[in-house]
């Protein structure tokens, strides 16, 4: 029978081969993978969402030994938190963590909804997201699609539709459901959904994709067509922005640098800075103001640092001072050994290091 339907809807030969395809081949080591705890996929998922799977390893075990379960999570400040994700960059992940724990605790009795539509509703679950955590956890049958699906899928249907469109991402999200699997799903589920992830990261890769070694490859129209590489096709191009940011690293003469706790929304929002100003007038203004008196300035080269919509180029003025000439509101001193307990943007504390 099973012959039978395969040969007859050859969209669940799709299945089978990314199951099977999966577990000689795929990844099935990964922490997260050893685990159905909703809380710990969870994590590692939002994790993952923008970071590679060597650097999450890291800090994942040590955000799970600190925060073992939602509770805990929940009950931190968001300062502690950002803390400990200081680094992976992308920090709204971490304030929406953060609310999604305090979210699963007030609405859910601190248990994880058990389906993709309620896990959408909750802080930074994404559609994808929330279909991985279903089917990872929970066998739901529901899908993906996330960047590395959406290529292989559009790929091995030769969906060409524009994905700027609403309507087209629809329809290859009504694609990837009639490819779900429909037999075994306990175990079939997260090891398609894992399949999927696995085969977009190894071999269905943007540039040159592996196809000789790949499951799909005889039934894939993109191999058949011979341009893999033109999908998935989508035309808006993101704005990006560029922005020069002057920064003012006041170090006292013990060593100590000024942070100041960055405001609730935009760029590096809640984490600690040293003072930002827009151009090199209003920093230098600050430091003619009257207070100062016998400090050394020193302007650092300038660098580059790529966020997601923007590229910032940051031109560090270092001043060494008094602590007693800073005006008080300016923000608090900070020593050295007290800078690895902060929520500091990774090329902050880069520069910090080097000082
Ligand atoms: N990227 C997103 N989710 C992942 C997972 N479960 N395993 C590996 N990489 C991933
Ligand atoms: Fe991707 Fe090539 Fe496999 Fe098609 S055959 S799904 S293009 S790796």
């Amino acid at each position: 029978m099973e012959g039978l339907v395969r040969m007859t809807f050859p969209q669940i030969d799709v299945a089978v081969r990314v199951v099977d395809w999966q577990s000689a081949h795929g990844r099935n080591h990964l922490p997260w993978q050893q685990t159905r705890d909703p809380y710990k996929v969870w994590l590692s998922e939002i994790m993952l969402q923008q970071t590679q799977v060597s650097t999450v390893l890291d800090y994942y075990g040590r955000f799970l030994e600190r925060f073992p379960d939602v509770s805990s999570l929940a009950a931190a400040s968001q300062e502690d938190v950002l803390a400990l994700w200081s680094g992976l960059g992308y920090y709204s992940r971490a304030r929406n963590l953060h609310q999604c724990a305090q979210q699963v605790l007030r609405n859910h009795g601190g248990v994880f909804p058990d389906r993709a539509d309620l896990l959408v509703t909750l802080p930074g679950i994404g559609r994808s997201t929330a279909g991985a955590i279903a089917a990872f956890c929970f066998s739901e049958r529901t899908p993906i699609l996330d960047a590395n699906v959406r290529r292989v899928l559009t790929r091995l249907l030769g969906f060409a539709s524009d994905l700027a469109l609403v309507k087209n991402e629809r329809t290859l999200w009504a694609h990837a459901a009639s490819l779900l699997p429909v037999t075994d799903l306990v175990d079939s589920m997260p090891r398609y959904t894992q399949g999927l992830m696995d085969l977009g990261a190894s071999l269905c890769v943007p540039r040159k994709p592996l196809c000789s070694q790949c499951p799909l490859q005889s039934l894939c129209v993109a191999y058949r067509e011979g341009d893999p590489e033109k999908y998935p096709v989508k035309t808006r191009k993101l704005v990006r922005r560029s922005e020069s940011w002057w920064l003012l690293i006041l170090k006292d003469r013990a060593g100590r640098v000024l942070l100041q706790l960055r405001p609730s929304k935009g760029i590096w929002a809640g984490l600690y800075c040293v003072p930002v100003f827009p151009d090199a007038t209003s920093l230098m203004a600050l430091l003619s103001g009257s207070s100062f008196s016998n400090i050394s300035i020193e302007n650092r080269a300038p660098f580059l640092h790529v966020l997601t919509h923007r590229d910032l180029y940051l031109h560090p003025v270092v001043a060494e001072c008094d602590a007693e000439m800073v005006p008080q509101d300016l923000g608090d001193w900070f020593a050295p050994e007290q800078w690895g307990g902060l929520g500091l943007p990774a090329p902050i504390r880069k520069f910090l290091d080097s000082l």
